[in-house]
């Protein structure tokens, strides 16, 4: 029997960039199905030099579909994802619905591939800036367990989807010709301007955003009592987020040693010249699969030597979203 895959949200910035990671990887299928809104029906996407036709997405769309790839958001997968584990399919979702169900794994491959074998047809791909995070903190926490951690987030429009990304596009002639700007898909204005993530806001006063990180790491390092807070920002950049991370470890840990646990982490680069003052920038880790990680230094301000600094960037919609998923389905 061949292996049918499904791809929900097909003409999404997700959608769009799993067709090019699907074809650059390789990913072994016989049958593609695109799926996306009734909008979309009848388009076509190329891919592998065939032409597919979009179809409408419904409950039938799974019937004899082997995985499923969901990036078409929270609503849609919670209406349509049980629907395609119940006709068999594996699911690998993109959208936050089912990620902190204690029954749904979450998964970064680099991190917890153990965790997939108990899946009960959906499998959850964490928040990008969670994804982009983990990737370099993971090694580090198994080098020496990390009390605490502090991130500051430097997240592109991709992630508010490909409208978004046009809109930064726009704002940026609309600013340069001396145009009014009028924000629409996103909140606030985005050309040469930033502001704080658009998610809402609870009680706390921390974002939907920043309690992602915040989870979602606990969830998949298996450490309910690691502390972290995240401070997370939208900046007019298109496609790959940046974080400043601070991290407290339960014992001195040199920097030499974070270089050599991060110099054979999977999927990391170090980006971190000095004396050229040259670190991870979005503008270099977009559409690549690296995390970039540079700036690696002793916290000066945590005295007895167990803190260390860094920054980082990586592809939001590459590892943050399309990649990672592929990831996953790739262990299947
Ligand atoms: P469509 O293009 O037909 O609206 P992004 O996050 O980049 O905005 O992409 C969202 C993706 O989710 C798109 O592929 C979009 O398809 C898809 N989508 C949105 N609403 C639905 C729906 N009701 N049914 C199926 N797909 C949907």
């Amino acid at each position: 029997m061949g292996r049918h895959l499904a791809l929900v949200g097909a003409t999404g910035a997700v959608g769009q960039e799993f067709l090019r990671v699907l074809e650059q990887r390789n990913f072994p299928f016989d049958q593609f199905t695109l799926l996306a809104s009734k909008r979309s029906a009848g388009k076509t996407a190329t891919f592998k030099g065939q032409t597919y036709t979009i179809q409408e997405l419904t409950e039938e769309s799974f019937t004899g579909v082997d995985v499923a790839l969901f990036s078409a958001g929270g609503s849609i997968s919670r209406t349509y994802a049980p629907a395609a584990a119940r006709a068999g399919a594996v699911v690998v979702d993109n959208s936050s619905a089912f990620r902190m169900d204690p029954e749904t794994p979450l998964v970064v491959p680099e991190v917890n591939p153990q965790d997939i074998s108990r899946h009960k047809g959906i499998i959850a791909n964490p928040n990008c800036s969670t994804i982009i995070m983990v990737v370099p903190v993971w090694p580090l926490h198994r080098l020496c367990p990390i009390e605490r951690l502090v991130v500051s987030t430097y997240q592109a429009a991709s992630g508010a989807g490909y409208q978004a990304m046009l809109e930064l596009e726009e704002q940026t002639r609309e600013a340069l010709a001396g145009r009014p700007i009028t924000p629409k898909v996103l909140p606030h204005r985005m050309a040469f301007n930033l502001f704080s993530h658009n998610s809402a806001i609870n009680e706390t006063g921390y974002n939907e955003e920043e309690l992602k990180m915040v989870h979602e790491t606990r969830k998949m390092f298996h450490e309910e009592n690691i502390q972290i807070a995240a401070t997370c920002v939208r900046v007019p950049v298109l496609r790959a987020h940046s974080e400043s991370i601070n991290i407290r470890f339960s014992r001195p840990v040199t920097e030499q040693e974070v270089r050599e646990a991060l110099a054979s982490a999977p999927g990391v680069r170090i980006v971190d010249d000095r004396t050229a003052n040259y670190f991870p920038m979005p503008i270099e880790s977009s559409d690549g699969d690296d995390i970039f990680v540079g700036r690696i230094r002793q916290d000066i301000s945590q005295p007895d030597g167990h803190g260390i600094e860094m920054f980082i960037s990586g592809d939001q919609l590459r590892k943050g979203a399309a990649l990672n998923a592929v990831q996953i389905a790739e262990l299947l």
